[in-house]
């Protein structure tokens, strides 16, 4: 029955992306000949200088901001760093509460864990069985002391995408800065920092067909930030460290595809997403679907399988499909996603969870096969 090519089909973009053939012949040039610092002054630096400006371009036009908004990092966990703690610090005259959700990333959670142990106070939002953050909780959250609110454009286990705008209208109405960490949401929905209303949004490189060490933070004009990093000028001060020319190359050349496919390619990530949804859903029974029925990422499947444990799943499906767990086994004791416990999913279910998530170069033959692996194994497990 499975009989599909040697390597498992790959169902994780949301964990990284394969780089773009277009991203790497970008690269390409920066690898070899031109291996200059852009920060030199003579001959070796003029193209390394130029490519960055470039980029800064690229990603610029991809958010709608200008290019000197752009500051480009390590990862989106450096761009989430800088903007947590960089405008914790500079507002801390101001006050000491930042506003965040229980469903962020680690690279969020922990910042705010960080800041907590060092003289500030953090709220957690709850959210509801969707995912969503109740704008009302945001608005009740707020005091005086507010200086910070960081919301999720996009869940990346489960998809939900959050009501930033509205939440950019309280952050606005009160004097509070709002940053969004955006890692998982370019090239699936728009990403544009004016529509949204937010002063920093973080995004990264390997999750959107550039190469990983890359991740960029929009900065809004006249916003004021601590630097993380102290050395050199560069970006500003704001990242001193000589530039990683290669991937600003990748990064700025991702947001130029992005730009212009951006339609086509959510269009494709959910009609192989729902084909994959469909597929399980035809042949298992007692499966349920995590995350907004609507508001949410074109490409995420985040499914449930009632009595099942993820990580014998996972084992089963190895060989054939590439996905994700919902769920960890640690020394026989399963620990369920800080995401599905936010959300409150029954411990029979979210025990049995996967998150599968489709990109560009998902095909049908991929999802057709991934679906009968998939449920051939819950079905295989079940009666085991
Ligand atoms: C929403 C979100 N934020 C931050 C990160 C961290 O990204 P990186 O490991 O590139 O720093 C991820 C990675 O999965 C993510 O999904």
């Amino acid at each position: 029955m499975k009989n599909r090519a040697q390597y498992p089909v790959y169902l994780d973009f949301n964990a990284t992306t394969p780089l773009d053939p277009v991203v790497v012949e970008a690269m390409q040039e920066f690898i070899s000949p031109e291996f200059g610092n852009p920060s030199s002054t003579h001959f070796y630096g003029i193209a390394p200088r130029r490519a960055v400006n470039k980029a800064r371009r690229q990603v610029a036009e991809f958010l709608n901001c200008s290019p000197s908004e752009i500051v480009f990092t390590g990862c989106a966990t450096e761009s989430n760093n800088l903007a947590i703690k960089g405008i914790s610090m500079a507002l801390k005259h101001r006050g000491n509460h930042i506003i965040t959700t229980l469903i962020e990333h680690p690279a969020v959670l922990e910042v705010c864990a960080y800041l907590r142990r060092n003289g500030f106070e953090a709220s957690f939002l709850p959210v509801d069985e969707h995912g969503l953050v109740d704008v009302r909780d945001v608005e009740r959250a707020v005091c005086e002391r507010t200086i910070l609110i960081s919301v999720m454009h996009a869940n990346n286990e489960v998809g939900t995408i959050q009501p930033i705008e509205e939440i950019a209208e309280i952050a606005r109405s009160r004097g509070i800065i709002l940053h969004t960490d955006a890692a998982q949401t370019p090239g699936k929905v728009p990403v544009d920092v004016k529509a949204l209303g937010v002063d920093l949004l973080t995004i990264a490189g390997h999750k959107l067909y550039a190469p990983k060490g890359v991740g960029a933070l929009y900065l809004r004009e006249g916003i004021g930030l601590e630097p993380i990093l102290h050395g050199a000028g560069q970006e500003r001060g704001m990242r001193p460290g000589t530039e990683n020319v290669i991937g600003i190359v990748g990064l700025g050349m991702a947001c130029e595809l992005a730009a212009q496919n951006n339609e086509q390619d959510a269009r494709h990530m959910q009609t192989m997403r729902d084909l994959l949804h469909t597929g399980i859903e035809k042949a298992v029974r007692d499966v349920r679907l995590n995350g907004h029925p609507e508001k949410r990422l074109p490409n995420t499947l985040s499914l449930s399988f009632r009595g099942i444990e993820a990580g014998r799943l996972l084992e089963e499906i190895g060989p054939y499909v590439a996905a994700s767990a919902g769920a960890a086994c640690h020394s026989g004791e399963v620990t369920i996603s800080h995401v599905l416990a936010a959300m409150q999913v029954p411990g029979e279910w979210a025990r049995g969870t996967l998150r599968l998530s489709t990109g560009r170069t998902t095909t049908r033959e991929d999802v057709i096969f991934a679906a009968r692996v998939i449920a051939d194994a819950v079905n295989a497990l079940r009666s085991s």
